[in-house]
């Protein structure tokens, strides 16, 4: 992905305003209601931390009013840029997953990030993906089992399905892929059993053009995240699995800007000797809902 196009530039644009939409609406808050209640001593807390944080940096680094102003014109440009899904989802998320993580048995999941979105190709296993006629990338294969903690198999179970296409644009998001590219909601057969048709992702960069990636630059850090898979995993009755899966010798693992890549979540396709198709299987563990 590059930024000199004014493509990048309506790009970056388009995506915070629309991850904004979806974020205002709810629909992206997929583990928890919004609001959460307002226990003002769990406010003093959490927001009085966050907030000497901040003071803290202030008084350990001597910021400036030169650089107190900058801090709010970058905040005001976060606004205007719809960029707060973004930014929170690159560089606070993680935390929030790890939270959650923390009581979750089953398969190890990670963050949900701003690009999912809500009513897609509803298609039964074995599924291909929305694509293009000539879309680009090597075929890959994913298939597996949705199975309980029990090792149960879960007939019922979906897997919801987002990444990026070959050049590392995301549909409904960028303007070049068409709606729907490369999303799916793929139902498995009755032993929980998945295998979804796709191609093979690439790495991807924050957009640079926003002030979430300025800021990135800025301060010399990796605007990069490696390529990716999105999955929520569901099943009746079983707390929904949030994860993405990742690529052996990508050069962005273990430098994901979003801090979401974790070893256990890493493919290595092999050939599956049908042309360039590449193969992964990967099974699905659910803890029943409390
Ligand atoms: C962002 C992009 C992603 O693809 C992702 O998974 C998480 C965050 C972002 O641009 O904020
Ligand atoms: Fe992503």
């Amino acid at each position: 992905m590059t930024t000199t196009s004014d493509q990048s530039v309506s790009d970056a644009v388009t995506a915070g305003a629309h991850a904004t939409e979806i974020a205002r609406s709810g629909a992206s808050n997929l583990r928890g209601a919004a609001g959460g209640g307002a226990d003002p001593a769990r406010v003093s807390a959490v927001v009085g931390a966050a907030l000497e944080g901040i003071r803290a940096a202030i008084r350990d680094h001597k910021v400036t009013y030169e650089e107190f102003d900058a801090f709010k014109q970058w905040l005001i440009a976060v606004s205007d840029t719809g960029e707060w899904p973004l930014f929170l989802d690159v560089y606070l998320e993680f935390e929030v997953e790890k939270v959650a993580a923390a009581t979750q048995q089953g398969s190890i999941g990670t963050i949900l990030g701003p690009f999912w979105l809500d009513g897609q190709a509803q298609l039964d296993s074995p599924a291909t993906l929305p694509m293009r006629d000539d879309e680009p990338g090597t075929p890959m294969i994913l298939a597996g089992q949705v199975i309980a903690t029990d090792g149960t198999p879960l007939a019922g179970a979906t897997v919801d399905i987002w990444h990026t296409d070959a050049d590392g644009w995301y549909s409904g998001f960028a303007s070049k892929p068409p709606a729907g590219n490369l999303r799916g909601v793929v139902r498995c057969d009755d032993q929980g059993r998945y295998e979804i048709h796709t191609r093979k992702p690439a790495p991807y960069t924050i957009p640079l053009d926003g002030p979430t990636g300025q800021m990135t630059q800025a301060a010399g850090w990796s605007p990069w995240r490696p390529a990716h898979i999105h999955l929520l995993v569901s099943a009746p009755g079983h707390r929904t699995l949030t994860s993405q899966l990742f690529f052996t010798g990508d050069p962005y693992l273990g430098n994901d800007v979003a801090s979401a890549d974790k070893p256990e979540l890493t493919l290595d396709p092999q050939p599956t000797g049908n042309g360039d198709q590449v193969r992964s299987d990967r099974d699905f563990v659910l803890e029943p809902e409390a």
